[in-house]
């Protein structure tokens, strides 16, 4: 049986938003690359309605400079709610933005010095509790979302857990990459962790894929971790060394994945959506067909 410390309820999440969003210029010189639409909702938007799903409550994001659209995105806006009253339209497509009182937290990275020092900026809001992370590139589409079935997963074993997916070896070196141990269903053991290893260092290809449920000591070994590949502090650092104390495991998220830290992935994505959406699945495919000349 797991240490009933290591299975507290996860309701605080940490969304790292401090990156300066390069690969997409000029689109994200004065705004942030989390607010780049898929169709009409941010990349943010999808992954705070998947922790939403997986009942979290307090959402802790790591700005930077020139993020504060995402803030306001999820505050009211009352000008815009009271035309749209006035002209009798629904507010019903904004309820999705609407986060409780209290539970948008902001702390600041001041210096780009990668995903684990940003992890780590949120210490004091996190405390003593396990809590999730998000990568808002990554977008996991699924019924239930990648959170939730790890939810799921964490209420049976508790301690660590990553999303894992597999992907073609030429690959791995962009991500974090599992040694894996003992499989069972969707719940795979890890034994180790590495960071961007050339291809045939990989342990697998099986990599990490931006949802994290960790506990919080975490904080306490990011507190000392050194400078890693691509010399920052790297967040699989850390973790690699939580592995032995404390349960970890990886679970296969059910569902699609889409990589929207670059543009191809991002187009993908955007089709993809559009394709699953009733309201304009059709019109889009026939675009599709008659662009390809099919
Ligand atoms: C980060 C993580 C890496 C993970 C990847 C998923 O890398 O460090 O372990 O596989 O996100 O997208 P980054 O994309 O910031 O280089």
């Amino acid at each position: 049986m797991t240490d009933p410390a290591l299975r507290k309820p996860i309701k605080k999440a940490v969304f790292p938003v401090a990156g300066l969003g390069t690969r997409f210029l000029p689109a994200t010189k004065a705004i942030p690359k989390e607010m780049l639409p898929i169709i009409d909702r941010p990349l943010i938007q999808y992954a705070v309605d998947e922790a939403r799903e997986a009942g979290i409550e307090q959402l802790i994001f790591v700005t930077g400079r020139g993020k504060t659209a995402i803030v306001e995105h999820f505050d009211t806006a009352y000008e815009l709610e009271a035309t749209m009253s006035e002209r009798d339209k629904s507010l019903d497509v904004l309820e999705p933005t609407r986060i409780q009182p209290g539970n948008l937290v902001t702390v600041r990275q001041q210096v780009p010095l990668g995903l684990g020092h940003a992890i780590w900026c949120a210490r004091a809001i996190v405390g003593d509790e396990p809590f999730a992370i998000f990568l808002p590139d990554e977008l996991m589409i699924g019924a239930p979302g990648c959170m939730k079935q790890m939810v799921e997963a964490y209420n049976q074993v508790g301690g660590n857990l990553i999303s894992v997916l597999e992907v073609p070896e030429e690959e791995v070196s962009s991500y974090g990459v599992i040694a894996p141990g003992r499989r069972d269903g969707a719940l795979t053991e890890v034994l180790g962790l590495v960071e961007k290893p050339k291809r045939e260092d990989a342990p697998s290809n099986l990599i990490i894929s931006g949802r994290y449920i960790l506990q919080p000591e975490v904080m306490r070994v990011l507190e000392n971790q050194g400078i890693g590949a691509g010399g920052e502090v790297q967040l699989t650092d850390a973790m690699s060394q939580m592995i032995g104390q404390q349960p970890f495991h990886a679970v296969t998220f059910a569902g699609k994945r889409y990589d929207c830290g670059n543009k191809t992935g991002f187009v993908e994505a955007t089709l993809a959506v559009a394709l699953e959406r009733p309201d304009m699945r059709d019109e889009v495919r026939a675009i599709a067909l008659r662009l390809l000349g099919v």
